[in-house]
């Protein structure tokens, strides 16, 4: 198997601080501006960027300029590009009026707003000084944290979208020890990558992964290198992706209400449902609809199951041949054994069906035949289910933000992850992979970014 040039990435990451430190330039975790200019920031943030940029910075009309997707457009540059960003061309609707004062006191509340930590002295409002300052996205290890008198409590970004943990949706559990790395995908001149939804990895070790932009799915080779893209115009909106035994990609189109069967070159083998037409799967009517369709997991012997209703349509699970073929179908909405509430994921796992019912904060178990065997109550809402390299059962708790490890009773044995808007931080954690080297990958609907968590 050819190795992993991203591991050396991450190496270098460090490589790169340690030299910075060294040769007496700063990075933005070494407390390069000051509370007190945050603050006149803050005022002059709230007067001439807010209307665009919302209050906290969260986005609106314009760019989030908090966050893992606003982190990676800086990080590795020096502050005096994020300064001169600010002072060329924006407000957006009256650049180049902002004073270099104006714009390093904003720059310091951006500074700020992104949770690097505040010093003694002012951020330098000359090119010379703020060349000086790296931009690291990444909190290294050993860097103060900021000084946060009183923890703050957990926002809401957007409905169910937390800001920071929240005890009562977070499950206790040892660390398990992964830390935030930056994936290092290598996108050609015109091509990027929207908020992925789902990721996978072939035998190959390519990188697969389904997402909002126009490109849907994007397949990347074992160095991060872009091969080739499919499906542009034809999804609705990007839900889940798995790859079957025989290294076919199955998708779901949430919105559009299909599930798509690809070859690994591309071609289109099988369509479940009919776009753009939500219903019930009804045999004897003739009518083959899915309203919703949000994952799928195949048995041993390549039969399918898919999972939907996402809100609107009813909660069910669906049973295929691995021709298509409707063989079973169960569930209704609601709270009782065998009912679901928004089921977001699926798996098969030692002859038994695993469903993540989201919104009834569970995971029920079935028999292949769809009888009710038992069912793990969680805090958070079960959002992705995989089986781990290990062996292991895997959850992403979705805007909780946790990856778990479970064992054979449901109990998280293993966690990391945490919602926020940060570099590490999930908006919402949707659906892992695991990389060839153990490396776990997550697909994050919210943040909008692909997430990497290198292995211990
Ligand atoms: C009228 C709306 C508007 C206002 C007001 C505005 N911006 Fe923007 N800003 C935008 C838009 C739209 C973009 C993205 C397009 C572009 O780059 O011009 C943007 C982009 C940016 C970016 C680049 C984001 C990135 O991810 O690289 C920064 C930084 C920024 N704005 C900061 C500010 C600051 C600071 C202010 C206040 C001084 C401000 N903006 C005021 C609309 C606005």
């Amino acid at each position: 198997m050819k190795s992993f040039s991203f591991v050396t990435l991450a190496s270098g990451f460090a490589l790169v601080v340690a030299v910075a430190a060294q040769d007496g330039t700063k990075t933005t975790w070494d407390g390069v501006y000051s509370a007190a200019q945050a603050a006149r920031g803050q005022a002059v943030y709230a007067d001439k960027c807010a209307k665009c940029h919302g209050t906290e910075g969260g986005g609106g009309d314009a760019p989030e300029l908090v966050g893992s997707a606003f982190g990676s457009n800086y990080d590795t540059f020096t502050v005096n590009e994020l300064f001169e960003r600010i002072r060329m061309s924006m407000p957006a609707d009256n650049p180049t009026t902002l004073t270099r004062d104006e714009t390093a006191v904003i720059t310091a509340h951006l500074l700020e707003m992104n949770g690097f930590p505040a010093g003694t002295t002012e951020l330098p409002t000359t090119a010379d000084g703020l060349g000086k300052i790296k931009y690291v996205a990444i909190k290294p290890a050993g860097a103060p944290a900021q000084a946060a008198a009183e923890p703050a409590p957990p926002r809401l970004r957007a409905a169910g979208v937390l800001d920071g943990p929240d005890p009562k949706q977070m499950e206790t559990a040892p660390a398990l020890g992964f830390t935030a790395v930056n994936p290092g995908l290598k996108m050609p001149a015109g091509i990027k990558l929207g908020a992925p939804s789902s990721v996978a990895f072939d035998k190959s070790g390519n990188l697969w992964v389904f997402n909002r932009g126009e490109h849907p799915l994007m397949e990347f080779d074992p160095q991060g290198s872009f091969v080739r893209s499919f499906g542009e115009g034809q999804v609705t909106r990007s839900h889940g992706m798995r790859i079957d035994a025989d290294g076919n990609i199955w998708m779901t189109d949430v919105t559009g209400s299909t599930v798509t069967k690809m070859s690994p070159a591309g071609n289109v083998l099988l369509t479940l449902g009919t776009k753009g037409q939500n219903g019930a799967w009804d045999e004897a009517a003739g009518t083959r609809l899915l309203f919703e369709p949000c994952d799928l997991a195949f048995a041993p012997n390549g039969d399918v199951f898919v999972v939907e209703g996402h809100g609107r349509g009813e909660g069910r699970v669906l049973k295929f041949d691995k021709t298509g073929k409707f063989l079973k179908q169960w569930g209704s909405n609601g709270a009782g054994e065998g009912q679901f509430n928004q089921p977001h994921s699926l798996l098969v796992r030692d002859g038994q069906l695993y469903v993540a019912d989201r919104e009834n904060h569970r995971v029920q178990i079935f028999d292949l035949d769809g009888n009710f065997v038992k069912q793990w109550k969680f805090a958070g809402l079960p959002c992705g289910l995989l089986n781990g390299p290990d062996g292991q059962l895997y959850l992403t708790s979705g805007f909780s933000g946790q990856i778990l490890r479970l064992d054979a009773n449901g109990k998280a044995v293993g966690a990391f992850g945490q919602p926020g808007p940060g570099f590490a931080d999930f908006g919402e954690a949707h659906y892992m992979a695991f990389a060839p080297n153990g490396d776990i990958y997550v697909a994050d609907t919210i943040n909008q970014v692909l997430h990497r968590y290198a292995k211990p």
